[in-house]
């Protein structure tokens, strides 16, 4: 059995890696010369069969087909197959992208899943795209997602904000949507993982499992559905190009206000983009940088970039008609440090005020107002 499971993998497996894997794993059975010869036979015509199956493969359409079978290969081991095509738990979770990827990191810090950087970022993409949040669905909780320092999130609920938000933001929740079941299966996890929960931090004097497992599961899927129309109408929403010039406006604490450019090209793949973009700082200071960048669920502008040689990341949220993006930058490797931005795309023969700096002055006193127009 243990050896039709390694031969069914190294047919699986298209990677030198894997088929590796699963030829050392016949080998510790295989004890016996002879059985290590005849072994060896088979995996070399396990190999042609192989070559010939991905000759076939590669006939289809690739591009589209890859999280499918990433899926299939690294998360079906474990994750059983629905009848209506999806897979137990994997499909009945909505998620941003960050919460994506914060899950999959877990499947193989956790349950040991072998996914390689590749393939965690082609399924991120994959399922923030097909099972992501609505704008309308992120838009309150988009403080984490920008990584705003000395925000104080607002409870909506006393008894949800101490079970569910003593150990990490409320915006963590609120950025998962699923249905009642999956949020109690959640719930189940938190304790497996952590059995000392109950003796946490605020957590003491609350009945935490009771709670988290009775009340929770049905209020949890009140506020955040897995079944929403706002899901349902923005899945049919299809991306805008956001290729060309863009006009930005912002503010920096403690480096002031800035306006500048934003030049985005398409790169290779769905919804990538390069990207140039420029800061001129109203004390003086002009800086640049370029990177990279990509668009997730249609509106999720993640792109990874340089200013001034140092790395930063921009998080903004497109607006739905594709005209204008709105966020926040960081340093990456010191995120309180960042900028808000507002990006507008430049059009020929429209202009419109897109900020007043400085945005106030001092009565009596004269400072010239400047307006900037995009
Ligand atoms: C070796 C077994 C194993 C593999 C492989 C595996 N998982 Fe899991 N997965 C689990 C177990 C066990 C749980 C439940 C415990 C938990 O949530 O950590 C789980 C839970 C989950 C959940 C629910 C998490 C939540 O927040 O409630 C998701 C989503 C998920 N896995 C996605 C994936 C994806 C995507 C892959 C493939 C990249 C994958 N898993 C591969 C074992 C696995
Ligand atoms: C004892 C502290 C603690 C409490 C209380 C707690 N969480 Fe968590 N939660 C964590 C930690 C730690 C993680 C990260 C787990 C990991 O990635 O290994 C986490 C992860 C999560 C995630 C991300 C799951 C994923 O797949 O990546 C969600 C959503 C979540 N918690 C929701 C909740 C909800 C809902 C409640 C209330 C029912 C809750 N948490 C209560 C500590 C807590």
């Amino acid at each position: 059995m243990g050896e039709m499971r390694s031969a069914e993998r190294s047919l699986q497996d298209a990677d030198g890696e894997s088929r590796f894997q699963a030829s050392r794993g016949i080998r510790r059975k295989n004890e016996t010369h002879t059985a290590q010869w005849l072994v060896r036979a088979l995996a070399a015509l396990l190999i042609l069969i192989l070559s010939s199956t991905s000759a076939s493969a590669s006939e289809t359409n690739v591009q589209a087909l890859a999280p499918q079978k990433i899926l299939e290969r690294r998360c079906a081991p474990c994750h059983q197959r629905l009848p209506d095509g999806g897979y137990s738990r994997i499909s009945r979770i909505r998620a941003v992208p960050e919460a994506w990827d914060m899950t999959i990191i877990r499947m193989r810090r956790v349950q040991h899943a072998r996914v390689s950087p590749t393939e965690q970022a082609q399924l991120v993409k994959y399922l923030a795209d097909s099972q992501g949040l609505a704008p309308d669905e992120a838009a309150p909780y988009r403080y984490i997602l920008e990584r705003r320092p000395n925000y104080i999130e607002q409870i909506p609920n006393a008894q949800l904000g101490l079970v569910c938000g003593s150990c990490h933001s409320l915006g963590r929740v609120g950025l998962e949507r699923r249905p009642a079941d999956e949020w109690l299966k959640l719930a189940n996890f938190h304790l497996g993982q952590f059995p000392s929960l109950e003796y946490h931090s605020r957590l003491r004097s609350v009945q935490w499992w009771e709670i988290a497992s009775t009340q929770m599961p049905a209020e949890l899927e009140k506020r955040f559905p897995f079944d929403s129309a706002a899901w349902k109408r923005w899945s049919e929403h299809k991306s805008a190009d956001l290729s060309g010039e863009w006009r930005v406006t912002g503010h920096e604490p403690g480096a002031g206000d800035y306006r500048g450019a934003l030049v985005i090209a398409k790169s290779d793949g769905d919804d990538r983009y390069s990207v140039h973009w420029r800061l001129n700082f109203e004390r003086g200071k002009s800086i640049r940088g370029d990177g990279s960048a990509i668009l997730y669920t249609g509106y999720e502008w993640r792109a990874s970039t340089t200013l001034d040689g140092k790395a930063v990341r921009q998080v903004l949220a497109v607006a739905p008609d594709g005209e204008s993006m709105t966020g926040r930058w960081y340093y990456t490797e010191t995120d309180e440090r960042g900028g808000e931005m507002r990006a507008v795309r430049i059009k020929a023969g429209t202009s419109q005020v897109l900020a007043v700096q400085p945005s106030s002055i001092v009565s009596r006193a004269f400072a010239p107002a400047r307006i900037d127009e995009g």
